[in-house]
C-alpha cells in the first residue's frame, strides 16, 4: 500500500471492481476541450490475418499526458493494435507516427528505443530470472551493444552511463513499491506483483509512452486498486503518456481521459469517458458479444459508485 504523504493529496472513487482508485487533487485530468499534442497518431490502419481482417482502417490520435484507453469485446483488435504500434506486427496499409515521425516501417527495437514500451496480456517476464534482473533487461534498448560502440566506448562514460541506468532502476522500484522483492525468483511472486515488475520493466526502458496490455486483467481488489493509482502517479510524477488496453470498465472510466472503442477491427466510437459510456454504439457492440451479463453488471456497479 502507498503511504499517508501520496493518498493525503488525493481524492478518489470507486471501479467496478469496488476498488477505490485515487486522481491528484490538484492535478486535475485535461479536458477533452485543452488541445494537447499529439504524441501517437494512428492513421487508417489495416492488418489482416489470412482472410481474418484484425484492423480496419482504425485510426485515433493519443494526447500528450493523457490516459488514452482503448476497450472493445473479445476478438475486436485490441491485442493486434498494440502489437501493430510497436512494431511487432506490419499493418498491410495505413501509418503510424510518433512525435511527428512516421514510423509505420520502423522495426520493433527502433520504436522501442524512440520511447515505446509496453506490457503484454499474458506476462512476459524471465520466470526463473530475479525481479532487479528482469528489470535490468529493459535498460537494454537504451545500451551501446554492438562490437563497434563497444570499441569506441569504454572508460568514463562507460561507467557513467551504468550508474545512470542503476540509479534509474532504483527509482522504478522504489515508484513501484517492490523494494522487497527485489531478489526474488519472479515465479515465485503472485500475479499482481508480476504485473507490476512487467511494468517495471517497461519504464527501465525509459518511455515517452507506455503501452499497457490488460493491466488489471486477473487482478484482485487491492491490487487494482494499486495498479490504477501507479498509473495515475505514472503520468502525475513521471510525465508518461499511457496508451492502455483494458476490461475493466469501471478502472477505464475512472481514470481515462480519452477512451477509444473498437469492434470488429473498426473504431465505432472515441471521446470522454462519460460521452462513450452512454453510446448506444457502444452498448449494441457489447450487448452482441455474449458480454452483455458482464457489462450490466459493471454499468450497475458504476452507477451505484460502490462495488459489484
Ligand atoms: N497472430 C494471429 N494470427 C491470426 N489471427 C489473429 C492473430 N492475432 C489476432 N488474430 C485475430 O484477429 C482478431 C483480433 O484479435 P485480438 O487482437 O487478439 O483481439 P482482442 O485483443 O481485442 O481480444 C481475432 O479474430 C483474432 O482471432
Ligand atoms: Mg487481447
Amino acid at each position: 500500500m502507498r503511504g499517508p504523504a501520496a493518498s493525503d493529496r488525493l481524492c478518489g472513487s470507486f471501479t467496478d471492481s469496488g476498488a477505490r482508485v485515487t486522481r491528484p487533487a490538484d492535478n486535475p485530468l485535461p479536458t477533452e476541450t485543452r488541445r494537447e499534442p499529439r504524441l501517437l497518431e494512428l492513421d487508417a490502419i489495416t492488418l489482416a490475418f489470412g482472410g481474418v481482417r484484425a484492423l480496419s482502417g482504425v485510426g485515433f490520435d493519443v494526447a500528450a499526458g493523457s490516459i488514452t484507453s482503448v476497450i472493445g469485446p473479445n476478438g475486436a483488435g485490441k491485442t493486434s493494435l498494440f502489437n501493430t504500434v510497436s512494431g511487432f506486427y506490419r499493418p498491410q496499409s495505413g501509418s503510424i507516427r510518433f512525435e511527428g515521425r512516421d514510423i509505420t516501417r520502423l522495426p520493433a527495437p527502433r520504436r522501442a528505443a524512440l520511447g515505446l514500451a509496453r506490457s503484454f496480456q499474458n506476462i512476459a517476464l524471465f520466470r526463473g530470472m530475479t525481479v532487479l534482473d528482469n528489470i535490468k533487461l529493459g535498460r537494454h534498448c537504451h545500451m551501446r551493444t554492438n562490437v563497434f560502440d563497444a570499441l569506441v566506448y569504454f572508460g568514463r562514460a562507460r561507467r557513467e552511463e551504468v550508474a545512470l541506468r542503476a540509479e534509474i532502476e532504483e527509482r522504478i522500484i522504489d515508484f513501484l513499491e517492490i523494494d522487497h522483492i527485489r531478489h526474488a525468483p519472479v515465479a515465485a511472486l503472485s500475479y499482481g506483483l508480476q504485473k507490476r515488475v512487467e511494468m517495471a520493466r517497461a519504464l527501465a526502458m525509459q518511455p515517452k509512452i507506455l503501452m499497457l496490455d490488460e493491466p488489471v486483467a486477473g487482478m484482485n481488489r487491492e491490487e487494482t486498486e494499486d495498479m490504477a493509482r501507479f498509473i495515475l502517479d505514472l503520468r502525475a510524477e513521471w510525465g508518461i503518456t499511457v496508451l492502455m488496453v483494458e476490461h475493466d470498465m469501471g478502472m477505464v472510466m475512472d481514470i481515462s481521459d480519452h477512451v477509444v472503442v473498437l469492434n470488429f477491427g473498426q473504431v465505432i466510437a472515441a471521446g470522454a469517458p462519460a460521452a462513450v459510456q452512454n453510446d448506444p454504439e457502444v452498448i449494441r457492440a457489447y450487448l452482441g458479444s455474449g458480454d452483455v451479463a458482464e457489462l450490466r453488471r459493471k454499468l450497475v456497479a458504476a452507477a451505484s459508485g460502490g462495488p459489484s
